[in-house]
């Protein structure tokens, strides 16, 4: 059987997308997931996207131990001499280039003629290789190039030394059998096919992209580009999810293995979906809150008698337990944190304490403290600063809103500084714009914009925990915080003073 290598790159194709950029921490903890999932190489940026992006592929190569850790570059010499910058610290580094191959690509975009683009391609995977061992090569647009010509650049990269061939889809254009006719043709042609890995990297534009790589797969792709919860440009990437679960649950035909951990599915799609402040969508495969629901009455009846009868997969398979938490309000620390360990969280003695403490809180609240609650506080301490301000920034003390669907919002909100507490009232349409208005009277923050305001329940029931997230921006950079509580006015405050104190605090006033 051969071995499929998962390439996840829900950290660069996914991050790339509206709504979806995370800041260092919250990307470490997505790489915290990534290496206990077993992925084989975490695609962790595109440095010279930005400082912002280059710092974060530096602090992901150093702090990955478990597998490879790639970066994307154009196919240009400044690109290439950034990325290794940023890659160097990591164990197991990988360059990816990319260049387009389709007509429509070289003429509008690259405005390069295909011997140029051949040319570039050669010379660059040639340059790539003097720094990286292990150098990936993408023809972008692959699937709308013309089959002699990428057969072509295809050779070129593998002369010049390349490891990894990627055919994308890169706007989800292909049906599964002219991915797979693709991907025979080029691998029954080129030579040297046998040294290097072919890889399928697809978007999911006309919803083929877990299609398209099966297939892929099926002409001797030994390589899978895909993202957790499928995040990605537009339509977005194929789902990492529904690749490895296709290739466990339908071992018999595919005939292939991967090393990935599947129980590490839901942890890893719940952390994700909680950083962009996201539900995951009822019916999405896998991950939705419906997809091991059976609700038809013939169905339970067929899943009573034999669970098999309409489960092709287990809840368990990917990490999704039985909700039987055994705490509450009278447990101890030692009792919590090992239900923690349970759920697969390690953490430091002082995140235990402090997410010991805000269970307790929450146990006097709610009614039943159910295992979505628990991930939710915990991930909200790992991620932001949301209970820990930062050192000098500005605390909530106390808030008071009044509001009606006849005169507008009041808030009164009292904050603390250091020793100072501070008081102001505000107007607003509505009680959220009104406490906002009245926190920015204290704060009097620098002209920022509002990039994102969610509100999500973390479960079901009046009761719900409130998870608010707030981006701001500011000077082309983003703020972005938490709050977590069970009244959502509470949660929105919170989650405003921990993004405006972060906004301070890159920008003293
Ligand atoms: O979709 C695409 O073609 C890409 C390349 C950069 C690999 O993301
Ligand atoms: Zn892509």
């Amino acid at each position: 059987m051969s071995l499929i290598k998962v390439l996840d790159t829900t950290l660069r194709d996914g991050e790339q997308a509206p709504g979806c950029s995370m800041n260092l921490k919250e990307k470490l903890e997505v790489v915290k997931c990534l290496e206990r999932m077993h992925v084989d190489v975490i695609e962790a940026g595109f440095p010279v996207a930005s400082q912002g992006d280059f710092e974060a592929v530096s602090a992901i190569a150093s702090a990955v131990t478990e597998c490879r850790v790639c970066a994307l570059s154009r196919c240009v010499t400044s690109d290439i001499d950034a990325t290794w910058k940023a890659l160097k610290n990591a164990s197991s580094p990988r360059i990816h280039l990319f260049l387009a191959t389709s007509p429509i690509h070289m003429q509008y975009k690259l405005q390069m003629t295909p011997a140029e683009v051949l040319e570039r391609a050669k010379k660059m995977v040639a340059y790539a290789r003097k720094h990286f061992g292990d150098v990936e090569f993408s023809c972008e647009d692959a699937t709308r190039s013309d089959r002699e010509f990428l057969l072509s650049v295809v050779q070129g990269a593998i002369d010049s030394g390349a490891s990894v061939i990627d055919l994308p889809d890169t706007v989800g254009y292909a049906t599964p059998w002219e991915v797979e006719e693709m991907f025979r043709y080029v691998l029954g042609n080129v030579r040297g096919a046998s040294d290097v890995t072919f890889a399928a990297h697809c978007h999911n534009d006309l919803g083929l992209a877990t299609a398209n790589t099966l297939a892929a797969i099926h002409s001797g792709a030994t390589q899978v580009e895909c993202t957790i919860n499928g995040l990605g440009e537009r339509a977005g990437n194929t789902s990492l999810e529904e690749v490895v679960m296709s290739l466990l649950t339908r071992k018999d035909l595919h005939q292939v293995d991967c090393r990935v951990d599947s129980t590490m599915i839901y942890r890893a799609s719940q952390t994700v979906y909680n950083i962009i402040g996201q539900k995951p969508p009822m019916t999405k495969p896998i991950v939705g809150r419906n997809a091991f629901v059976h609700e038809a009455g013939v169905h339970q009846h067929g899943m009573l008698a034999n669970a098999s009868t309409y489960q092709i997969m287990t809840p368990e398979s990917v990490g999704i337990r039985d909700n039987g938490l055994v705490l509450g309000k009278h447990s101890g620390r030692h009792a919590f944190e090992e239900y923690l360990k349970e759920l697969g969280y390690r953490l430091t003695p002082e995140l235990v304490q402090l997410c010991f403490e805000q269970f307790k809180a929450l146990c006097d609240r709610k009614k039943v403290v159910n295992d979505a609650d628990l991930r939710a506080i915990v991930t909200h301490n790992k991620v932001t600063e949301v209970t820990a301000p930062l050192e000098g920034g500005y605390e909530l003390v106390r808030f008071v809103v009044y509001t009606s669907n006849f005169t507008s919002a009041t808030s009164t909100v009292c904050l603390k500084k250091g020793k100072e507490k501070m008081e102001q009232v505000a107007l607003g349409d509505g009680p959220i714009d009104a406490a906002f208005k009245a926190i920015d009277n204290i704060v009097k923050p620098k002209e920022h914009t509002f990039d994102i305001y969610t509100i999500n329940s973390i479960s079901e029931g009046k009761d719900t925990l409130g998870d608010v997230m707030v981006k701001l921006r500011t000077d082309g950079h983003s703020y972005t915080g938490r709050g977590l509580s069970t009244d959502i006015i509470e949660a929105s405050l919170l989650a405003y003073l921990s993004a405006l104190n972060q906004l301070i605090a890159a920008e003293p006033l």
